[in-house]
């Protein structure tokens, strides 16, 4: 018997799901072969979807209040219900949490919070039985300062660990190594007693940076790749992978910047691709997919990275779509505009076309819900679907994080010290200080990571089906009617839509592979792209206004025959007219009397 009264209806709804998708068997990832615009085999990377699970805050199943591996396993039917292909854990291995997951104590085990080896693998099987995949994170540019290596690296200069970090002594009149300052947490160097020098972090304190100069700390990260490789793994998602090679001497950045003024030395560094290529091979034996998050990647290095058959990544996580309600960092707030969101779209999509695959996303646990953010409150459902559409049915492969699908909201706690995550603290309790403190905390409002990370909103019952006792961490008080049994029941909800978003797209050869045009690019209300392929021609129509405004089609699509696909209205009544947010999607027939 299941716990969560939806479950049922869930499994009474599997064998729709299930008829309207073609199911695939489990099948090693990525086909080789698959160059963009040629391969079309079944287990192309490029047919799936992705869903990430964090797990802390996903589903507790052992009733601790805490997410874990049982809740992950009950709910694999919900992910197979929505119709993801893939899941991609965001880290799950011991850790003292300084960064929830992102300091790694132990790279070969699962925290104790969230189960055992044997329960991943439990659902490492079961979710291959129900035809996903599964991908870790790897994380490797850190490690937590808990981890046995920095233990020993910190005991002295000559063990077999002193050089997995790095090192370095302070300069003449106790000036620290060089002026980079952590993105994190102030400097990026921290005193050492025991060892008697500074180490860097790029990240937070308790996230000392490997020195993967040595070949030694390489060879670790290849040997932790197969052991999940070796267990069935299908790949891993690369945690800000485009760090990991250090511009030698460690030159100065510019004084003036704050959290990245280092990041001219370490991003995209000189050693980069020989060291991706030594993963890749290791990635290539198992047929596993490599997804890298870059952050600030301009698309010509990205495609360094990304085209070709010798690529060293499937795709990359670039962080211009998060960028248009801020400037750099969503600490660094503007107000939304639709224009710079189209033009990031529309960049990734034309530098990547027949080159490289985009990974389309608008949500993950790093940044703030994007309803809150690009979307609107007073229309949550009509704008929760519109952003659905407008970047699910681009070319690449749309990734829905946790509480997305359902269209969760940021969280107001009332105090700083409400917020759990180090950068959110760190922005409080370093910039903008001379502004009032009410101020400040409206900042961490808009730009908090700890949105993301409220417990995922299952039911409207006590603490929303998310657990039996209380949860870790708060919960939005929104859950009664943002939830995803209430959205099951209801055809007109988000969840829904997502649903129908990935079916309509698993089944269009040409909303996946197709090319992608926009038009009225200069448009402040309207986002309208074009997919094609073979003849076909689909649009995809989406209003991000709030009050009624009128269709706008394409010059070659005005008065042309059309089928409409998909909308978040249950009924059109004039044609002519988008309401708030409306969304349509519109597939070109051939006109009366003419034969293709
Ligand atoms: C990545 C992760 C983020 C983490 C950081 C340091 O950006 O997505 O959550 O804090 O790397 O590991
Ligand atoms: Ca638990």
């Amino acid at each position: 018997m299941s716990e969560f009264a939806f479950d049922e209806e869930i499994r009474q709804e599997e064998g729709a799901a299930s008829a309207i998708r073609s199911e695939t068997a489990e099948t090693p990832a990525v086909a080789e072969e698959a160059e963009s615009g040629s391969s079309r085999s079944a287990d192309d990377f490029r047919r799936l979807s992705f869903y990430q699970i964090w797990i802390r805050s996903f589903a507790d199943g052992n009733g601790d209040g805490i997410g874990d591996l049982y809740g992950v396993y009950d709910k694999l039917p919900y992910l197979k219900y929505l119709g993801v292909d893939a899941i991609w854990f965001s880290p799950i291995y011991p850790s003292p949490n300084a960064d929830y997951g992102y300091d790694i104590s132990d790279y070969k085990n699962i925290h104790p919070d969230y189960g055992t080896l044997d329960q991943f693998k439990r659902v490492l099987d079961k979710a291959h039985s129900l035809g996903m995949k599964v991908l870790m994170d790897l994380v490797i540019n850190h490690t937590s300062d808990e981890h046995p290596w920095f233990k020993e690296s910190c005991k002295g200069r000559d063990n077999p660990y002193s050089d997995y970090y790095i090192w370095r002594d302070g300069r003449k009149k106790g000036r620290l190594p060089n002026n980079w300052n952590s993105q994190f947490e102030g400097k990026a160097w921290e005193w050492n007693e025991e060892r008697g020098q500074y180490y860097l972090h790029v990240f937070a304190k308790k996230q000392p940076d490997l020195n993967m100069d040595n070949p030694r700390v390489r060879e670790e990260v290849k040997d932790i790749m197969r052991f999940w490789l070796d267990m069935g793994v299908d790949g891993f998602r690369e945690d800000v992978i485009t760090f990991i090679s250090k511009r030698e001497g460690l030159p100065n950045g510019l004084p003036f910047l704050p959290a990245i003024n280092g990041m001219p030395h370490y991003k995209d560094g000189p050693h980069i691709m020989e060291y991706l290529e030594e993963f890749r091979a290791v990635a290539r034996e198992y047929g596993a997919i490599q997804i890298g998050e870059a952050p600030y990647t301009p698309t010509k290095t990205a495609l360094r990275y990304m085209s070709g058959e010798d690529r060293v990544l499937d795709m990359m996580i670039q962080f211009d779509t998060m960028t248009a309600d801020c400037f750099m960092t969503e600490y660094v707030h503007l107000p939304f505009s639709l224009r710079r969101l189209k033009r990031a779209f529309s960049k990734w999509q034309y530098a990547l076309e027949g080159k490289a695959w985009n990974a389309l996303y608008l949500e993950n646990h790093d940044h703030p819900r994007v309803i809150s953010r690009y979307g609107s409150r007073l229309f949550w459902r009509e704008s929760g679907t519109c952003l659905c559409a407008a970047y699910m049915l681009q070319q690449g492969c749309p990734f829905i994080y946790q509480g997305q699908e359902i269209g969760m909201l940021n969280i107001h706690l009332p105090s700083i010290d409400h917020y759990l995550d180090v950068a959110s603290k760190n922005a409080y309790h370093s910039f903008h200080l001379k502004e009032p403190a009410k101020k400040r905390l409206r900042r961490i409002h808009l730009s908090s990571r700890d949105s993301a990370r409220t417990p995922v909103q299952w039911t409207a019952g006590r603490y929303a089906g998310f657990s039996k006792v209380r949860p870790w961490f708060y919960l939005n008080h929104n859950y009664k009617h943002i939830n995803a049994a209430a959205q099951i029941k209801d055809p007109a909800s988000i969840l829904r839509f997502y649903r129908r978003c990935l079916e309509l797209r698993k089944g269009s050869e040409t909303l996946i592979y197709g090319t992608y045009r926009e038009y009225f690019p200069k448009s402040r209300s309207h986002y309208v792209y074009e997919r094609a392929l073979n003849g076909e021609r689909i649009l995809v129509v989406c209003s991000f206004s709030h009050i009624p405004t009128l269709l706008r089609l394409p010059k070659d699509w005005i008065g042309k025959p059309k089928t409409l696909l998909l909308g978040n209205y249950a009924k059109i009544h004039d044609e002519d007219l988008l309401r708030p947010y409306e969304t349509r999607v519109y597939r070109m027939e051939a006109a009366a009397g003419s034969t293709d």
